[in-house]
């Protein structure tokens, strides 16, 4: 979908007004503030619900526009740049001093991504500056990716919603940090680790010695139906014997329903990763309506094709492990 030139000026005009605008990325729709307004970025948090410590990634044009945000390029994080940029790949690199913590969370880095997207990439010319952005969705639920699922995310909580159709990649960005002297993988996502280790050799996995990513290590991406994942072999004998039990039952899945039942709703979205990620939320959301007792969602292959998808799935069904009843804060973002 082209952007509508009316229309991104007027978005433009809202951000430099310090007021929020959700708009298309390849990955997910983003919930947009002014980065260099303290205030504006506020108004993220408070319309997400989300924690004060949780860095926000700022959207940046290309290279030349992320310089203002950071202390220095490390050579590793510049060869990334090129290589993926534009595209669904986000740096964690050294803040600049001038930098508010409204955006960091109070971290000494910052994450910056140039987005592909023809919409995201008119809004930044237009806005010129650089745009915070965290998935337009409510603290601890999926993202976006649909304009639709911002206006039921949001609601008149944000000022205006930029329409670009479906997102092609459907899942987040792979987050990486170049921060010392390691490349740390801390979320995967569409650019995947030998693509990565293609242009600057060794990326290592998250360890101790990693960056916090504020917001990854409980529930995320996760639908208001309880979640889990079951053994490919096992499916059809768990979805038999919740159904004899009376069940509703949601089933997400690569292969095909087995039988029929009123009480069973099931999607598939194939075996192919590239279509299973573009699809991924969407099913979710569409699942989590169908009045189930409880979602369940077919273990997918493994390797490196999937390996975001089953990032997401995993944290998605992490919510069945901290019940509310305990008191537990579920922590996504
Ligand atoms: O695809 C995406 O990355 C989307 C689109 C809108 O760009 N954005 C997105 O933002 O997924 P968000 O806020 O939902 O997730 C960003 C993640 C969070 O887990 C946050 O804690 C982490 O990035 N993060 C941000 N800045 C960081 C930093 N300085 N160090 C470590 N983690 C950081
Ligand atoms: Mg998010």
């Amino acid at each position: 979908m082209l952007p509508d030139p009316a229309r991104i000026e007027e978005a433009a005009a809202l951000l430099r007004a310090g007021e929020l605008v959700a708009f298309p990325t390849e990955t997910v729709y983003g919930l947009g503030a002014d980065a260099s307004n303290p205030w504006a970025v506020a108004k993220i948090f408070a319309a997400k619900g989300r924690p004060a410590s949780h860095p926000l990634i700022v959207h940046v044009s290309g290279i030349e526009a992320a310089r203002p945000w950071i202390a220095g390029f490390p050579d590793a994080a510049k060869r990334l740049a090129e290589a993926f940029w534009p595209g669904p790949l986000t740096l964690v690199l050294p803040k600049a001093a001038t930098v508010s913590p409204a955006v960091t969370g109070g971290q000494d880095s910052i994450a910056l991504r140039a987005p592909a997207h023809p919409v995201a990439r008119a809004l930044l010319a237009a806005f010129g500056g650089g745009i915070a952005a965290p998935s337009a969705n409510r603290y601890g639920r999926i993202s976006p990716t649909r304009a639709a699922d911002v206006h039921e995310e949001l609601g008149d909580r944000v000022a205006l919603v930029l329409d670009g159709g479906d997102c092609e990649v459907g899942l987040e960005s792979t987050i990486v940090a170049c921060l010392g002297d390691r490349v740390t993988l801390l979320r995967p996502g569409a650019v995947s680790r030998s693509q990565l280790q293609d242009v600057i050799g060794e990326v290592v996995d998250t360890d101790a010695a990693s960056p916090r990513v504020p917001g990854r290590d409980r529930s995320h991406y996760a639908p208001g139906t309880p979640l889990s994942i079951i053994a490919a072999g096992m499916l059809q004998a768990e979805v038999g014997n919740a159904l004899a039990a009376g069940e509703t039952l949601a089933v997400l899945a690569c292969s095909a329903a087995p039988f029929a039942s009123p009480r069973l709703t099931w999607r598939c979205l194939g075996n192919r990763p590239i279509e299973y990620g573009r699809a991924l939320y969407a099913a979710l959301r569409d699942l989590d309506r169908a009045s189930a007792t409880r979602i369940l969602v077919e273990s997918v292959p493994g390797g490196e094709a999937w390996s975001a998808i089953a990032d997401r799935l995993a944290h998605a069904a992490a919510r069945g492990a901290w019940p509310a009843a305990a008191g537990v804060v579920t922590d996504s973002t």
